[in-house]
C-alpha cells in the first residue's frame, strides 16, 4: 500500500536539488525477477550512499537486529583505490519495496560501517560490513531482523534459496521495485572451475538457470530455508558476479556463516563501548552535581542571606518581651 502523496525518496530528492552524476546506472533489480509483494523480504534495505563528488551508488542491506544491518564491504570503498570512503549521505532505507515510492511502513536511519579488517578489494576476500543504525528501527510486520545462518552449507540441507534486491532487472530493463527470484546453492567445485578467486571456507554459490544477482543487488540477501524449518536464514551476501548479470555463470556470495563470530564481535563491542561511554557520562554528571552541592554550601557559609540571618539571630528584645 501508498500513502495518498507519494514523497519521493532521499536519492530523487537530493538528484533534482543538486544534479548528480551517478558513478553506474543507477539502482536496477535481480536479473529476471518477479517483483516481490510488500512483507515478502522484512529484513530487506537499501543503501543509499552519495561521496563528497556527489556520486549516488545504492546496495542492499539485511536488517540482523534493530541497530545493526550487514551488507558488503566492497560498497564503501573507493572503486578506483579499494579504500573505505567517506560519503556525505549515507542511509539504510527499509519498509517499501518500491524505492521512490514511501509506504507507511518506511523507515530510515543513518549509520556507521564497519568493514571486515581483512577485506581485499582485489580477490573480494572477506567482503562484509556492518552497518550501525542510528536511530534503532522499531518492528513491524513489515521491518523485522531476520536470523543469519550458523551452520555451514555443507553440514545442513537447505531447500529453496531466494535472493532479493533492487538491481538491474536485465541489461536494459530498469524498475524501481524489489525483485526476487528463487536459486539454489551450487556445487563449490562448480564455482571454483569458474572463479579463480573463489574460497569455498568464505564463499558460496547459488545461481539458477534463468535468475541471477546483478549490479545494485551488492550487500544484498541470499535466504535459504532449512528443509526440515518455516524460518528463512540469512545464509550469503551479494558480493559478486558477471557484469552483464548472465544466469549461466553462478554468482558469489559471503558465506554468512563463517563470520559469526565477527559480527557477534563487532555487534558486542560497541555497545560495551557504548555502556562504558554511559558510565564516563554518569560519573561526570554525579561529580558536576557533588562539586554544585559543595559550591552551593561553601557560598551559604561565607555570605548567609538577609532572610537567613535574621532566624538565626533574632532580635533579643524579641525574647524578653516573650517570658
Ligand atoms: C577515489 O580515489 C581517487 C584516487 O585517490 C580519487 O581521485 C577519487 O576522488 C576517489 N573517489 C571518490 C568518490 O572519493
Ligand atoms: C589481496 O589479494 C591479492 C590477489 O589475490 C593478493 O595478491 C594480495 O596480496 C592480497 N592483499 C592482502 C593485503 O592480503
Ligand atoms: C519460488 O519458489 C516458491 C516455493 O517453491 C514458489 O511458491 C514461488 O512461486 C517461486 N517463485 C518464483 C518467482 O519462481
Ligand atoms: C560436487 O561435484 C563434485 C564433482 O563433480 C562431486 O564429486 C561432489 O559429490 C559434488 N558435491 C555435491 C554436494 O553435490
Amino acid at each position: 500500500m501508498v500513502t495518498p502523496t507519494t514523497l519521493l525518496n532521499v536519492s530523487l530528492l537530493v538528484k533534482l536539488v543538486f544534479g548528480l552524476k551517478n558513478e553506474r546506472p543507477p539502482s536496477l533489480k535481480v536479473y529476471q525477477g518477479t517483483e516481490a509483494t510488500e512483507g515478502m523480504f522484512p529484513s530487506i534495505g537499501s543503501v543509499f550512499l552519495m561521496d563528497y563528488q556527489r556520486g549516488i551508488r545504492r546496495c542492499g542491506a539485511t536488517l540482523i537486529d534493530y541497530e545493526w544491518a550487514v551488507s558488503a564491504a566492497h560498497c564503501f570503498c573507493n572503486r578506483t583505490t579499494g579504500k573505505p570512503q567517506n560519503f556525505l549521505i549515507a542511509n539504510f532505507i527499509i519498509g517499501d519495496v518500491d524505492y521512490i515510492i514511501r509506504s507507511e511502513w518506511h523507515q530510515e536511519a543513518s549509520f556507521e560501517y564497519i568493514i571486515h579488517e581483512e577485506y581485499n578489494y582485489t580477490n573480494d576476500q572477506n567482503d562484509i560490513a556492518l552497518l550501525h543504525l542510528e536511530p534503532k528501527l522499531r518492528t513491524t510486520e513489515y521491518v523485522k531482523p531476520q536470523k543469519l545462518s550458523t551452520s555451514p552449507i555443507e553440514e545442513v540441507k537447505y531447500g529453496n534459496c531466494q535472493v532479493a534486491g533492487w538491481g538491474k532487472k536485465s541489461e536494459t530493463v530498469q524498475t524501481t521495485k524489489l525483485l526476487y527470484a528463487n536459486l539454489s546453492l551450487t556445487n563449490n567445485s562448480e564455482c571454483e572451475d569458474m572463479w579463480n578467486n573463489f574460497d569455498s571456507s568464505t564463499m558460496l554459490c547459488a545461481g539458477s538457470l534463468e535468475s541471477d544477482a546483478c549490479m545494485g543487488d551488492s550487500g544484498g540477501p541470499l535466504y535459504c530455508t532449512k528443509e526440515n524449518s518455516k524460518e528463512p536464514e540469512v545464509v550469503g551476501i551479494v558480493s559478486f558476479g558477471v557484469s552483464i548479470c548472465e544466469p549461466s555463470i553462478t554468482g558469489v556470495y559471503v558465506k554468512v556463516s563463517a563470520y559469526n563470530e565477527w559480527i557477534k564481535d563487532k555487534t558486542a563491542n560497541a555497545s560495551v563501548l557504548w555502556i562504558i561511554l554511559s558510565c564516563v557520562i554518569g560519573v561526570i554528571i554525579i561529580v558536576l552535581i557533588v562539586l554544585l552541592v559543595i559550591y552551593k554550601r561553601r557560598k551559604n557559609e561565607t555570605e548567609p542571606n538577609i532572610y537567613e540571618s535574621m532566624h538565626a539571630r533574632p532580635n533579643p528584645s524579641q525574647y524578653t518581651r516573650l517570658t
